[in-house]
């Protein structure tokens, strides 16, 4: 479980998150959803030490990612909205293989465990391809398949839509989704589109640094989705 408690995350004199308290339960899939600039790429970054809280805590299985940023890494993997942020070498496989090089894993493990992926996502035909000449939506799935690779427990997405088609956009969902219920890896679904929330089980609603809705999505109404500033 991911366990936010009491989170205040200041930036120079004014609160970007203020007093947030969400649990993030093992095997589910959440979204977060929230307008532009209200705070959801902040919140998400603290959920693997990238941002550490200026009041509060974080903690993932226990794990304080204060304390543990290393364990926590392990376990949350996180794509970005702009995947060329994520690339960094220029062969696909080996872009894909990059984090398991750092560990000590034998190079028959490597390569068996990226060729799987490749497999899994579809994409083993541009394996040996210069990750510069991909699509948008195939550098995504090269950017998601080296997360893949690492078998973290969590994973979160943020806005991975928003650079895509609309044939792209409903693969990636998709594949989250998949992600969810086949291998019960736990989702975290950041968003600003009402039509992303269709696979998620828990609704997070984020306005203005502060958490205005947490519950299931069928409890969620014109009203507060309104109040959010984002389109019903
Ligand atoms: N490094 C930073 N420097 C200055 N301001 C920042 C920084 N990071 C975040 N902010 C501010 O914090 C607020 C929340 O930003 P954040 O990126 O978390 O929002 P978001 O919900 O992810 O928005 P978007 O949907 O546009 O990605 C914004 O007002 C933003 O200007
Ligand atoms: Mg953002």
């Amino acid at each position: 479980m991911i366990k936010v408690q009491n989170l205040y995350y200041k930036y120079e004199d004014k609160f970007i998150l203020e007093n947030i308290n969400i649990e993030v339960k093992e095997g589910f899939y959440t979204a977060i959803i929230g307008s532009n600039g209200s705070g959801k790429t902040t919140l998400i970054k603290h959920f693997n030490s990238l941002l550490l809280p200026t009041k509060g805590t974080v903690t993932v299985d226990g794990l304080s990612t204060k304390k543990d940023s290393l364990e926590v890494r392990k376990m949350v993997g996180m794509l970005f909205q702009n995947p060329e942020d994520q690339l960094i070498n220029s062969v696909v496989e080996e872009d894909i293989a990059f984090g398991l090089e750092n560990l000590n894993i034998s190079s028959k493990e490597i390569i068996s465990r990226v060729d799987k992926i490749l497999k899994r996502l579809y994409i083993g035909h541009i394996a040996k391809s210069n990750v510069n000449m991909l699509s948008a939506g195939q550098k995504q799935l090269v950017a998601l398949a080296g997360i893949l690779v690492m078998k973290p427990k969590y994973i979160v997405f943020d806005e991975p839509t928003t650079l895509l088609d609309p044939k792209n956009k409903k693969n990636i969902l998709r594949i989250i989704n998949q992600l969810n219920k086949k291998d019960r890896i736990t989702i975290i679904l950041v968003t600003n589109i009402i039509a992303d929330l269709r696979h998620a089980d828990n609704i997070i609603i984020i306005s203005d640094g502060k958490i205005i809705f947490n519950g299931k999505k069928n409890k969620l109404n014109k009203k507060i989705i309104k109040k959010a500033g984002l389109d019903a």
